[in-house]
């Protein structure tokens, strides 16, 4: 995205605001669809989660993409967007078997993560496939936060409690057509993939009736230049011959699924923002913006470092600035950052802000929700207007609170 569209956009639609890039969305798709080109039936399925505005979904349905979903309201999102229901799949924690039980009655794709919920579940509705996931035990991912295959993680049913699982699946007769791992995001090394693969393939064996291995996701993107990321090429050529050659001796070919999130929109989107102050202390300069990590919490969260641009001035000289926010509580979005000379009015774009950004931002500190921009066919169209008052007074409810009788203490 070129900084002077970059800069109308935020002059016409306001900052602080969102702006992803289809063009960038549909590269990643076919960067990933071509990687694994040597496996027969491939099945993407778009983590929802990651940016779930109706807009972008429609543009995976576009490209053919299945999505993964963890709330019945991103099941009705998707099917809102136009996915056909067998081209979702729903991967919940922790949730009832109510919403479960609800989300299979809209013919979704089910896939349970414990063994309490399986056993209700399949004793109920046992015609109805589910697809298990399972805990490998694999400790993966950039954050402990995002880390979420290993031992103490509440995700997933061990591989240790496989005779259980087993003993189960015999009792209630249910049907197993897929079984499913996702071991933390932003894996680096392809060996933890290829690893917690062997694992699945052997616990694939258990089952006689699968139709898909769904791998989840955790594919790394750069952050900065020069960052390094997943080999998504090497992944995609040994995970393929290994997972073809497992299909030979399973007898039967299956699909391998995927459900990125953000591989595929990460570099998608930058959040613009207008610097409000610059303020000098005796020890450090700080730009202070329109937002906050009620916009974008992945800093203080996750600890992640997206690279900031000042696009209003990317050639002046460049100076250390930490990026703080206007949120009444400390909200550091980079630390003595290198940045072009950064002036009040200035807009600085951040960038990685597809995934888990704008699907994170809440209304803390009573702020509004920013704008939300797609930029298609080199257009810029807007996808989700900013919030307004009465959306922060939408559904509270003011009621009389003048009180009867004077409490004493
Ligand atoms: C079950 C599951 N699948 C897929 C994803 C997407 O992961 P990523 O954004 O790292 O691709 C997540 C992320 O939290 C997840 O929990």
């Amino acid at each position: 995205m070129r900084n002077t569209q970059l800069l109308k956009i935020a002059k016409d639609f306001g900052s602080p605001v969102y702006v992803y890039n289809a063009d960038t969305i549909v590269r990643q798709y076919n960067r990933l669809t071509s990687a694994f080109s040597k496996v027969k039936q491939l099945k993407l399925n778009y983590a929802a989660k990651a940016l779930s505005n109706i807009s972008i979904l429609k543009l995976f349905n576009s490209l053919d993409s299945g999505i993964d979903t963890v709330s019945i309201q991103e099941v009705q999102l998707g099917l809102k967007a136009g996915f056909k229901p067998e081209k979702i799949i729903f991967t919940p924690n922790g949730v009832s078997l109510e919403e479960i039980e609800n989300v299979a009655k809209l013919g979704v794709q089910i896939n349970i993560d414990n063994l309490s919920i399986l056993e209700q579940f399949g004793t109920k509705h046992p015609n109805i496939p589910v697809c298990i996931r399972i805990n490998p035990h694999v400790m993966a991912g950039g954050n402990t936060n995002i880390s979420v295959g290993h031992i103490d993680s509440k995700f997933g049913i061990s591989i240790h409690q496989m005779p259980l699982l087993l003993r189960i699946v015999e009792n209630t007769n249910m049907n197993i057509n897929g079984i499913h791992m996702h071991t933390g995001s932003d894996i680096l090394d392809i060996d933890v993939f290829l690893y917690a693969s062997e694992i699945l393939f052997e616990t694939a064996k258990n089952f006689k009736d699968l139709e898909f291995i769904d791998f989840g996701s955790g594919f790394k993107v750069p952050y900065n230049t020069g960052d390094i990321e997943t080999n998504i090429e090497e992944l995609g050529e040994k995970l393929g011959t290994r997972f073809n050659e497992f299909c030979k001796t399973y007898g039967r070919q299956l699909t391998l699924a995927f459900e990125p999130g953000k591989f595929l929109v990460s570099e998608s989107g930058v959040f613009l923002v207008n610097v409000n102050v610059v303020k000098q202390t005796t020890s450090t300069v700080f730009a202070q913006v329109d937002s906050g990590f009620n916009h974008l919490i992945r800093p203080m969260l996750y600890g992640s470092q997206h690279e900031i641009v000042n696009i209003s001035n990317p050639k002046g000289r460049e100076r250390f600035y930490s990026v703080v926010g206007y949120i009444c509580e400390t909200d550091t979005f980079a630390n003595n950052r290198r940045i072009n000379e950064i002036n009040e009015g200035d807009i600085l774009a951040f960038k990685n802000a597809g995934a888990y950004c704008y699907s994170m931002a809440s209304n803390y500190n009573s702020r509004y929700r920013p704008a939300e921009v797609l930029i298609l066919n080199g257009e810029a169209h807007l996808i989700r207007k900013r919030e307004t008052f009465e959306d922060i007074l939408n559904n509270q409810i003011e009621i009389d609170v003048s009180i009867k009788e004077k409490v004493t203490a």
